[in-house]
């Protein structure tokens, strides 16, 4: 019956969330490998996820890019209520990726269906160290940088290592470097192999990983049984308050090893 299902799909979801050492696990049912719409079904539980848990108050909420990122906020809906009131920031700068998937825009996105507010950060994705530390005394960039480092509530994605090397037009070199090192996940510019360590990170800005952990709502959304090695990689050392949105195929690919 459905009521069995339910609780079935509960019971791998405290099973998953255990396993990865994480707060929570919503699963949603299928593979978004094989359906694209099973991304959407992704996207609805997380905006249900923020319209039951996002605090009253004035909520700061990063976000990143990707193609996850921009499927699930076509889901959203209002999030405003009389006492709550969202502002959204990308939780990186970016634009050496197409425009549909950058930070930028997902936050707009995401902005303008909650009936929420945003702010834009425009700086290129890959940049030489003294570049980055210039643009970081730019005033426009240090306002937004300084909301982003303020921020409640961060909404990311996670990718397989090497296609978002190849996504993020990096260097032979920098490849060769990923591969030698066993990198298998990619989250917020950082390349982690299958312990969940840190093996490579891109000279970006953003937010950074170490902030993440003071953050009290994180939200994790990735389906898609190629990802689960690359998901179960980064949980390894992710923030415990994470809360992760991730798919059927997902769960049992991950699990499969328990
Ligand atoms: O670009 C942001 C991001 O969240 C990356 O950190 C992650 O690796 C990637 O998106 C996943 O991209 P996609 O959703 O397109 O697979």
């Amino acid at each position: 019956s459905l009521m069995d299902q339910v609780l079935g799909m509960q019971q791998i979801e405290l099973r998953l969330a255990e396993y990865l050492g994480i707060a929570r696990c919503v699963i949603a049912t299928g593979d978004s490998d094989k359906q694209n719409q099973v991304i959407s079904r992704l996207g609805k539980l997380l905006y249900q996820l923020l319209a039951d848990q996002l605090p009253d108050g004035e909520n700061i909420i990063a976000v990143m890019g990707g193609t996850t990122m921009a499927q699930a906020a076509e889901q959203f809906e209002n999030l405003e209520t009389a006492k709550r009131h969202n502002l959204f920031v990308p939780a990186r700068g970016g634009i050496g990726e197409l425009m549909n998937v950058q930070a930028n825009t997902v936050s707009a996105v995401m902005a303008m269906r909650t009936n929420g507010a945003y702010r834009a950060i425009y700086v290129p994705e890959q940049l030489s160290l003294n570049t980055y530390e210039s643009l970081l005394q730019e005033p426009a960039i240090a306002e937004v940088l300084a909301l982003m480092q303020g921020a409640n509530c961060v909404i990311h994605s996670i990718g397989r290592a090497l296609p978002m090397a190849a996504r993020r037009k990096m260097s032979e070199t920098d490849i060769l470097l990923l591969k030698r090192k066993g990198a298998v996940a990619e989250s917020f510019g950082y390349f982690f192999n299958e312990k969940g360590q840190i093996v490579y990170k891109s000279p970006r800005i953003g937010l950074k990983l170490s902030q993440l952990q003071d953050v009290p709502y994180v939200y994790a959304i990735a389906g898609g049984r190629s990802k689960a090695k690359a998901i179960a990689a980064y949980m390894k050392n992710a923030p415990k308050q994470t809360c992760l949105i991730t798919d059927e195929a997902v769960a049992s690919e991950i699990l499969k090893g328990a």
